[in-house]
Parts: structure tokens; C-alpha cells; sequence
């Protein structure tokens, strides 16, 4: 079974088929995941919160990016696996920023990385792709600016805002970016986005108009406890199964009927016995 390659999802672009991506944060969704044929994988910051309970990407650090990284790598053995660049590891040099980078790919053994930003972090992209590092662009609403934001929100309603989500885009795509996360943004401005770039545009509350589309899995699993977006789709209610097996076995230990003689194991009671009289 082969990886998936850089030039094999620009393809997909090119021939018109859409590219899905999920997010993995562990060993067992990754596997699943990749066994049910996604064809990329992102460990993205969004852990900080679906799996880690803070309330937003801040608190991620690096280290645990390349530890959950690391554990998709090992479930995954199909998939493109992109890493996300937490807040705050590419923003105070060029220099930092392809350090870091470079500890996801030796540590985490991912095969792209993803930061957030357009034209201002153009430089640290042309540096890293050069370096022979595939990047990910993210560009919309980005979540590491969620204390400049407020709150997530549409981005590029207004014509400014509109021109410059376009001029972002172009700048990741000719510094050489591998795809551009568009996250939410109109319908019809991703898809002019998707129309003049070259890199494959995957969106997230952005439209059908993506080259492809990414979703975070606990959100199409019905996971997370504490809201769902509206972009998201729930394509199961696995929360509702957990609450559901918890209080079954609550019951079971309850009542002593968990476990039963299938759970446990037998000795020579001969042997008990005689432990019983102190031999
Ligand atoms: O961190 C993440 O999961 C992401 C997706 C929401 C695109 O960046």
C-alpha cells in the first residue's frame, strides 16, 4: 500500500475529484480513518480542545502536536498525514519557525506541515518548501487569532476583506503552499479562490466550491460534549453510546454481574486450599 503523494492530490485537483480530509489526534482513529480510505489526515491544533478540554488552540504546545503526530503516524499507513504549527512556533523568526516545523517532521513523522496566515508568513513557506517540507496554508478564520477575533465568524464578507482572503491565497499558492485550508468563508469567494489558484483549496464552513473538504472527527462523530459548529455534519452520536456503555457498566459492577465466568479464570482450587491452611 503506497502513501499518498504531494503530486497525487494536486491531480485529484486537476481532474476534478474532491480531496477529504479528517483530523486524528491518536493511533486507533488514525487507523480506522485510514483504513476507510481518506486520503489525508491532519493532527490539527483543534486537539487542544476536543481532546484536551481547553477552550481554544492557544495552550497547544509543540510537544504535544508531535506526540499525538507521532501516534497517527503509527495508525496511518495510506494517508498524507499533515501536522498543524501551534500558536506562537512561526511567528517570532523565519528561523524558528523552520525549526519547529522541522521537529513535526523528524519527531512527529508528518508529511506536511500547516500554519495559519497569508502574506505575512509568505517568507517562512518559500523557506520551508525549499527545505523539501510540504506546507499547508490556513487562511479564513484562523483559530490562533481567536483573542484578535473574538469569536469565530465568516471572514471576507466585505470587499476589502474579500481582496485580501484572495491576495493571501495567491501569495501561499506561489511561495509553493501544497494545499490552502479555507475556513469559514463565503461559498462564492472560495470558489473563486479554488478557480485561480493551483494549489487544491480544502474548506471548512467554506462551501461545496473546495477542491476538498476537512472535517474535525470528534465534530462528524458526535463526540465533543460541548457544541458542534453549523459547518459540521454529524454522521453518528458516538457521545450519546459512551454515556449509554458507562452507565451500563456502572449498573453491571453494580450488581455484580460484570465480571462474569467469561471475564475471569480458574486455578486448581487443591492449590487454594492448601493456601487456605497456611501450607
Ligand atoms: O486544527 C484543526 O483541526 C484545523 C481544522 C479545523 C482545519 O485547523
Amino acid at each position: 500500500m503506497s502513501r499518498v503523494t504531494p503530486a497525487q492530490l494536486r491531480q485529484m485537483k486537476e481532474r476534478g475529484e474532491k480531496i477529504a480530509m479528517l483530523t486524528a489526534y491518536d493511533y486507533p482513529t488514525a487507523r480506522m480513518i485510514d483504513e476507510a480510505g481518506v486520503p489525508t489526515i491532519l493532527v490539527g491544533d483543534t486537539l487542544g480542545m476536543v481532546v484536551l478540554g481547553y477552550d481554544s488552540t492557544i495552550p497547544v504546545r509543540l510537544d504535544d502536536i508531535i506526540r499525538h503526530t507521532a501516534a497517527v503516524r503509527r495508525g496511518a499507513r495510506r494517508a498524507l498525514i499533515i501536522a498543524d504549527l501551534p500558536f506562537m512556533t512561526y511567528h517570532i523568526s523565519v528561523e524558528e519557525g523552520l525549526r519547529n516545523a522541522a521537529r513535526l517532521v523528524q519527531e512527529g513523522g508528518c508529511h506536511a506541515v500547516k500554519l495559519e496566515g497569508g502574506r505575512a508568513v509568505v517568507e517562512l513557506v518559500r523557506r520551508l518548501v525549499e527545505a523539501g517540507i510540504p506546507v499547508v496554508g490556513h487562511l479564513g478564520f484562523t483559530p490562533q487569532s481567536i483573542l484578535q477575533f473574538g469569536t469565530a465568524r465568516v471572514q471576507g464578507r466585505a470587499r476589502q476583506a474579500a481582496r485580501d482572503l484572495l491576495a493571501d491565497a495567491i501569495a501561499l499558492d506561489q511561495a509553493g503552499a501544497l494545499l490552502i485550508v479555507l475556513e469559514l468563508v463565503p461559498t462564492p469567494l472560495a470558489g473563486l479562490i479554488s478557480r485561480r489558484v493551483s494549489a487544491p483549496t480544502i474548506g471548512i464552513g467554506a462551501g461545496p466550491e473546495c477542491d476538498g473538504q476537512v472535517q474535525v472527527i470528534s465534530d462528524v462523530l458526535g463526540l465533543y460534549p460541548d457544541f458542534v459548529p453549523r459547518h459540521a455534519r454529524q454522521y453518528a452520536h458516538v457521545a450519546d453510546t459512551i454515556r449509554s456503555v458507562a452507565g451500563a457498566y456502572l449498573q453491571d459492577v453494580q450488581q455484580g454481574t460484570f465480571p462474569a465466568a467469561e471475564n475471569s479464570s480458574q486455578m486448581d482450587l487443591g492449590i487454594l486450599a492448601g493456601l487456605e491452611d497456611g501450607e
